[in-house]
Formats: structure tokens, C-alpha cells, sequence
């Protein structure tokens, strides 16, 4: 049975997504975050192995690759690469160490983990990764300069594996949630303050995972009209800045 390594395990989307796949089965869980009692928790629902690592650490994406095949005995067929964290204020006020906790646990760690379970899925020519990103990625948002660099960031690396990828047998799904109903914005230590739009259950976009990852689609916005922010930032721009000037 290949190993379905996902990252964010400990909590939120990462959390549902690794139940949405217990039931669906099919896959070995390799579960991993820093939380070991919360990655307990999860592994006790899913029957998931727990990977306990703290991506930050230099080195920490290499032995997490290696522990996760050689403890499944097989190759990684599936990354749901689904740690994050998110600061929030104006830049000038944003300290340098959150600056590269930020990029490295939402950039850096995951082109590192992609690039590190490619070769096995190449070889097999057979494999799914999936990548978090967020709306922030689609338009720019005020006051998460960082974190939508991140995601943004992560978009791109979506549309340009695709293409170093095209006929391997290995997909790229890029999925974009909008705000979703998890410890995130308790931990970046700002709330998540506007009415709209309302929080969504993380199981939905552990359901629109699944499903994508079953399906090979390349993008998923969770929910559909989250899509249409980007598409007027692109056709035209001008509507767009003075819209989110207004709006934010
Ligand atoms: N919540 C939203 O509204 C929303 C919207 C769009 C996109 N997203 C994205 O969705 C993903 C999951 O977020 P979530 O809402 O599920 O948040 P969450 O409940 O706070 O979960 C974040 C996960 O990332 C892990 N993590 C954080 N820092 C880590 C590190 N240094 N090393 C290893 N793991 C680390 C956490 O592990 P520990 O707890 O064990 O430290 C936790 O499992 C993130 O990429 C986030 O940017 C969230």
C-alpha cells in the first residue's frame, strides 16, 4: 500500500484530511506536525504512523521523507502538504524571525518535501502532490504581506511543475481555501474578524482534497466562487485595486 505523508497532521485541514483518508483507505498514513499528543490523537483515529518533526530545523524534510518510506515499506504515492502558519499586521511591524518561520514552514519546507518524494513517484510513474495555498496567494491581502508572498509563491510552483511533470504520471493540485474553521488564526494571535465570508468546516476542504486527488484536478477553490477575486485581479487590474482598497 503506498504511504500518503501528510503534513499539518496535528490539527485543522491536515487533521481532516488524514480522516478523510482513513476511511477511504487505500493508503498508509504517515502523519506529521510537532504537536505529539495532538498527532497521537489523529493517529489513534486514523491508525496513521506519527512523524513528530519541526519543519523549521534544517535537515527535518530530509528525515521525515526518509523515516516516512522506510516505516510504510513502500514509496510515497501521495503529499498533502498541509502545514501553515500565518502572521497578520503591516510589515514594518512583522519581527524578522516570524518573517522566516512564516516562509519557511509554508514555502520553503514544502518545495523541499515535493522535490524530495518526486523521485520515488517518477520512478513508479505514479504519484499525487497536493498543495495548500490560500486566496491570500490568489489577490495579495492587506496586512499578510508574507503570507500571501507564500502562497502566491506556492501557485507558481503548482503551474511550473505541471509542466516539468506533463505525461510522468505525477499530478499537481494546487487547492485554494478561503477561511476555514480551525486553531490558525488563534495561533497567528489575530482573530479572524470579518462577518464574511463565514468560516467553513475544515472537513470540506479535506472533502474537496479527496476529491481532487481522485479525480487529477489540478485546481481546487473551496468554495467554487473563490475563484472569481483572482480572475478580475488578472482581466482587470485597476477594478481590482480599487475594489480591494475599498473592501480590503
Ligand atoms: N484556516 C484557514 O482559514 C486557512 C485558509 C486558507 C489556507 N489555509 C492553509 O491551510 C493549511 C493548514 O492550516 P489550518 O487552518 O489547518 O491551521 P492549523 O489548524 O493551525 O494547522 C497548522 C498545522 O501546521 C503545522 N505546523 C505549523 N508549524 C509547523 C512547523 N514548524 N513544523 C511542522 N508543522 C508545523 C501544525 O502542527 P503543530 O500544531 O503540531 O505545531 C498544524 O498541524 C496552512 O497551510 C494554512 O496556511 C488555512
Amino acid at each position: 500500500m503506498p504511504v500518503a505523508l501528510v503534513t499539518g497532521a496535528s490539527s485543522g485541514i491536515g487533521a481532516a484530511v488524514a480522516e478523510r483518508l482513513a476511511v477511504q483507505g487505500g493508503w498508509r498514513l504517515a502523519l506529521n506536525g510537532r504537536d505529539r499528543n495532538r498527532l497521537d490523537r489523529v493517529a489513534a483515529r486514523t491508525g496513521g504512523a506519527v512523524f513528530p518533526a519541526d519543519l523549521i530545523v534544517p535537515g527535518a524534510t530530509e528525515v521525515l521523507v526518509a523515516a516516512a518510506s522506510l516505516a510504510g515499506q513502500d514509496r510515497i504515492g501521495l503529499l498533502v502538504a498541509a502545514a501553515g502558519v500565518g502572521w497578520a499586521g503591516p510589515l514594518w511591524t512583522m519581527p524578522g524571525d516570524a518573517v522566516d518561520r512564516l516562509l519557511t514552514v509554508d514555502l520553503r519546507a514544502t518545495v523541499h518535501l515535493v522535490r524530495l518524494v518526486l523521485p520515488s513517484m517518477l520512478a513508479a510513474e505514479d504519484g499525487h502532490i497536493v498543495l495548500v495555498g490560500s486566496v491570500a496567494g490568489s489577490v495579495g491581502v492587506r496586512n499578510e504581506a508574507v503570507y500571501s508572498a507564500a502562497k502566491g509563491a506556492l501557485g507558481v510552483f503548482a503551474d511550473a511543475l505541471r509542466q516539468e511533470l506533463h505525461g510522468s504520471g505525477v499530478h499537481v493540485t494546487l487547492v485554494v481555501p478561503g477561511v476555514v474553521d480551525t486553531p490558525f488564526f488563534e495561533r497567528r494571535g489575530v482573530p479572524y474578524a470579518r462577518s464574511r465570508p463565514r468560516p467553513m468546516p475544515p472537513d470540506r476542504v479535506a472533502d474537496a482534497i479527496c476529491r481532487a486527488v481522485a479525480l487529477g484536478r489540478e485546481q481546487v477553490y473551496v468554495p467554487g466562487w473563490l475563484r472569481l477575486p483572482g480572475l478580475v485581479r488578472s482581466a482587470v487590474p485597476g477594478l481590482y485595486q480599487r475594489l480591494a482598497f475599498r473592501f480590503g
